[in-house]
This record gives C-alpha cells, sequence and structure tokens, in this order.
C-alpha cells in the first residue's frame, strides 16, 4: 500500500524543504519534487509541515506505585501518545528485589500483550544490584535494550548506592550502553520527609520542600562525577532547575560525554501550584522550583545545554474514587487522594505524553524560543540517536521507517482534559490556547490519527529491539 503525501514542507533537525514523500508499505521511499503517485493513495499538505513522528524516550505507562497504577495502559497511552504526535516510545521496565533484569523484561514484555499501537522500546530500570544482576547487564543486548536507569533517589524502595551506580556505569561502558539518572539525594531528602511528618507538614507543597534543588544539583555532579571516572556516558533524565544543570554544562564544557533532558512541565509550573487546593495535580519529582528555573530550562533548550524534551509521563487520577469515561468504557483506578491528608501518599507523577509536542510546538515555536528544526531535534532526532534508533527512527528519510506526522500550524485547541485522550480526570495545562497541532499521524505508513479520529489498532505496534554504541550529542 503506497501513500504520496504531496507539497508538504519536510521539517528535519536540520533542513525545512518543500517536498513529496513518498511511503510504500512500512517505508519511506523517495523525497522530491512531483513525485508520481499511480496507486498511491494522495494526501495533499500544502501550508502543512511533514514531520517525523515524536519520540518520548521517557514514560511509565500502567506502571504499580504507591498503592496503585499509572492510569494509562500500553494501549491508552499509545492512543493518547498519537493523537500528540508521538509514534514511538520507550518505557522503563523495573527489575525489583530478588529478580534478574530476564524476569523484568519479561514482566514488562507480559503488560503489553495484545495492547501496542505505536513502536515501544524499554530501558531497564535496576533497583537490586547484586554481583549477578551487574553480570547480566551485557545479556540485554540481546534482548534489545541497551540503556540502563538508576534512581539515587526514593530510599529503601528504589535507591542505589554509589558502589551500585560505579560498577554499573563501568559495566555499561564497556558494552556501548548507557546509563540513565535520576538524580535526587534521596538520603538527605528522607531525613528532611521524615522531618516534616514529625512536624505535622503534610500538604502537598511539602513534597516540593523536602526535595530541594540542591539534592538534584548534588546528585547530577555526583553522577556526572563517577560516570567521568568510570569514562561512560551518562543521561540525567528530568532536570528541573537552573543549579543542577549547570552542573551538566559544566560537564560537557570539560568534553564528558553527558547529557541531560527535560520534560514540558518544568518549563511552566513552580512550587505555588502545589500551594493551590488541587495541589496534588502537580505533585512528582523531582518537583517544581521556581518561574527563574523555568526560564532558565527555555534558554537551555535554545541553546543546546539540554538535549532532549521527554514527558517522565506518569499518569493518575485527582479523585480516583470517581469513574471516567473513556472510550466505551468507565475507568475508575486510585490516585492522588490516597494521599490527601498527608503528601507522602501522593502517587508522584503528572501526565504528559499526548501533551509534550504541542505544548512545546505552541510555546516554544510559536514564541520564537526554538526554530521548527530544533523542536525535530529535540523531540525526534536526539532522542532517536541517544537512544539507538536513528536514522529508522527520528527523521523523514528515505529508507526510514514511516512515522510521519502532518502537522498543521494553523489548527488551534484550547487544551482541555475534555479534548485530550490520556486517561485521567485532569491536564496540567487545563485552559491554555493552542496554535500548530498533529493533523494526521502515521506509524510505519499505517494512519493511525486523521484529525479527531482514531484509526488505531491495538496490537499494531512492534517492539524496539535498539543498537549499542549508540552517539553522544
Ligand atoms: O514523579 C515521578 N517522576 N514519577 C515517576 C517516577 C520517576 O521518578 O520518574
Ligand atoms: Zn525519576
Ligand atoms: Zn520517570
Amino acid at each position: 500500500m503506497k501513500t504520496l503525501i504531496k507539497n508538504g514542507t519536510v521539517v528535519t533537525a536540520s533542513d525545512s524543504i518543500i517536498a513529496d514523500v513518498l511511503i510504500d508499505d512500512e517505508k519511506v521511499i523517495a523525497l522530491g519534487a512531483n513525485l508520481p503517485g499511480e496507486g498511491a493513495n494522495v494526501i495533499d499538505a500544502r501550508g502543512k509541515f511533514i514531520l517525523p513522528g515524536g519520540i518520548d524516550v521517557h514514560t511509565h505507562l500502567e506502571l504499580v506505585m504507591m498503592g496503585t497504577v499509572s492510569s494509562d495502559d500500553f494501549y491508552s497511552g499509545h492512543r493518547a501518545a498519537a493523537f500528540g504526535g508521538t509514534t514511538s516510545h520507550i518505557d522503563f521496565a523495573c527489575q525489583y528485589k530478588d529478580e534478574s533484569l530476564k524476569q523484568a523484561l519479561d514482566n514488562w514484555h507480559a503488560k503489553l500483550q495484545g495492547k501496542p499501537v505505536i513502536d515501544y522500546g524499554f530501558h531497564i530500570t535496576i533497583t537490586d544490584p547484586t554481583d549477578a544482576v551487574i553480570d547480566e547487564i551485557p545479556n540485554m543486548i540481546d534482548e534489545g535494550i541497551t540503556t540502563i536507569k538508576l534512581l539515587l533517589a526514593y530510599k529503601g524502595r528504589l535507591q542505589v548506592d554509589d558502589t551500585a551506580m560505579f560498577k554499573i556505569m563501568q559495566k555499561a561502558a564497556a558494552h556501548g550502553m548507557l546509563t540513565m539518572i535520576h538524580a535526587e539525594n534521596g538520603d538527605a531528602i528522607q531525613i528532611l520527609i521524615d522531618q516534616s511528618v514529625a512536624a505535622n507538614r503534610l500538604s502537598p507543597v511539602d513534597h516540593v520542600l523536602t526535595r530541594p534543588h540542591w539534592a538534584e544539583a548534588e546528585a547530577t555532579l555526583r553522577a556526572i562525577s563517577l560516570a567521568a571516572m568510570a569514562d561512560a556516558p551518562v543521561y540525567i533524565v528530568h532536570m528541573t532547575c537552573q543549579s543542577s544543570v549547570e552542573q551538566l554544562m559544566y560537564a560537557r564544557s570539560r568534553g564528558l560525554k553527558a547529557m541531560g533532558e527535560t520534560c514540558p512541565h518544568y518549563l511552566f509550573f513552580n512550587l505555588d501550584h502545589l500551594r493551590r487546593p488541587d495541589g496534588a495535580k502537580w505533585v512528582c519529582s523531582p518537583p517544581f522550583r521556581t518561574e527563574s528555573d523555568n526560564e532558565f530550562l527555555w534558554k537551555s533548550l535554545a541553546q543546546n545545554n539540554l538535549q532532549v524534551v521527554g514527558t517522565d509521563h506518569c499518569p493518575f487520577f485527582l479523585d480516583g474514587t470517581k469513574e471516567i469515561q473513556y472510550e466505551d468504557k468507565r475507568i475508575k483506578i486510585a490516585g492522588k487522594e490516597l494521599g490527601k491528608d498527608n503528601f507522602t501518599l501522593i502517587p508522584n507523577g503528572v501526565p504528559g505524553i499526548e501533551d509534550r509536542m504541542p505544548i512545546l510546538w505552541s510555546f516554544g515555536v510559536g514564541r520564537g524560543i526554538i526554530s521548527m528544526n530544533r523542536f525535530v531535534e529535540l523531540c525526534c532526532t536526539n532522542p532517536a540517536k541517544i537512544f539507538g534508533m536513528y536514522p529508522r527512527k527520528g527523521t523523514v528519510a528515505v529508507g526510514s521507517d514511516a512515522d510521519v506526522v502532518i502537522w498543521n500550524p494553523n489548527l488551534k485547541k484550547t487544551v482541555s482534559v475534555t479534548n485530550t485522550h490520556q486517561r485521567t480526570d485532569y491536564n496540567l495545562y487545563e485552559g491554555m490556547e493552542l496554535i500548530g497541532l498533529p493533523e494526521k499521524v502515521f506509524v510505519r505508513g499505517n494512519m493511525i490519527v486523521d484529525g479527531e479520529k482514531w484509526l488505531g489498532k491495538a496490537g499494531q505496534g512492534k517492539f524496539l529491539k535498539r543498537a549499542a554504541g549508540a552517539a553522544v550529542i
């Protein structure tokens, strides 16, 4: 089955050119002027942009945590992603105590059965770093897993110590794998949490006050320094503030193999949002900081001091005692109300897999902070390169997977939970005005979104085996 997209402007990380795009089956087979349309479904994209499908390298779908489960599963999360222009994502398969990495991976593959619509891969999160587990790391490459995530926070639950971090970085680097770090000092944070609870300071804003930006800056520099000693590439996930990004800038100015990601929500919100009556909506880790940090992050994206925008999509209901309608089902999943009297019991995480590209387009490209090419680089190309999927994914080029978004720069929308598709009862960006949205979305040549119409089918998404030795950007 052929599709010819005519007269659009193809936007890659480096170029914007008016060209037709010819798709045959799953691949882009030609790019150029006046391509022949015989036998093809022809789509006129005049006045629109043809972008590579977005890649979100930081998601947590149906993640069991804090007495509940993140409310998007591997079908609803994929549907929401697609409506926002994202056609691939990498989720975290988490190894829990006494499990092997292979067991963890099998558990995550099982969750996907019959559900995926977009393409997906896994990072492996190590939380019980025994010697046997560390020896198992290279086996992951045959499974298509080339990235390892460690958390320096969530003491007693997921946190690993410096011995484990250093050994894992050495092992990973020796096999061309990348170590990703959730950088917060979990030891200091746990003391601050205990003190806050003892003093009866239990409201959502106390979540922020017990996780100071210094905890992030310290852990970022520690991770980067250990990576330098291990001669390992390192990627710091969900960076929130000037003080941690400055550590990354220092590392990069010294030629270290260090890269960083931020998420859209850290560009917009600050600790005052957690003082609101519905402050639980904004409880995530690391927490929200200040308006000055928001601005610093925008500049960091523009100036290549950060390399990727991921979402850390980990949605929960604000009020999980009430059902919502999702497609033809009534859904009720316990959520942030679990911590209504105590912030330590609020499930950590926010939705965003659908919002990422539309929000970044309207407020980044639309305000002239980043170019369209930089937008593609941050949302598509850098993720593909850093995570071992380029050029199959992350660009529009002959031979690449036909993951393509026809982006209409004139489409407008006021964001609402009622006109987005993330399976939860709120949208962080409620009321914000967007200009420029995905209009048609293709995954490997299959159109899965056509305007408001959902054409995706559960089961059509494929597992992405990724290659080791990926680029350091
Ligand atoms: O609050 C968050 N970010 N929840 C998801 C888990 C994590 O730390 O990324
Ligand atoms: Zn994290
Ligand atoms: Zn995360």
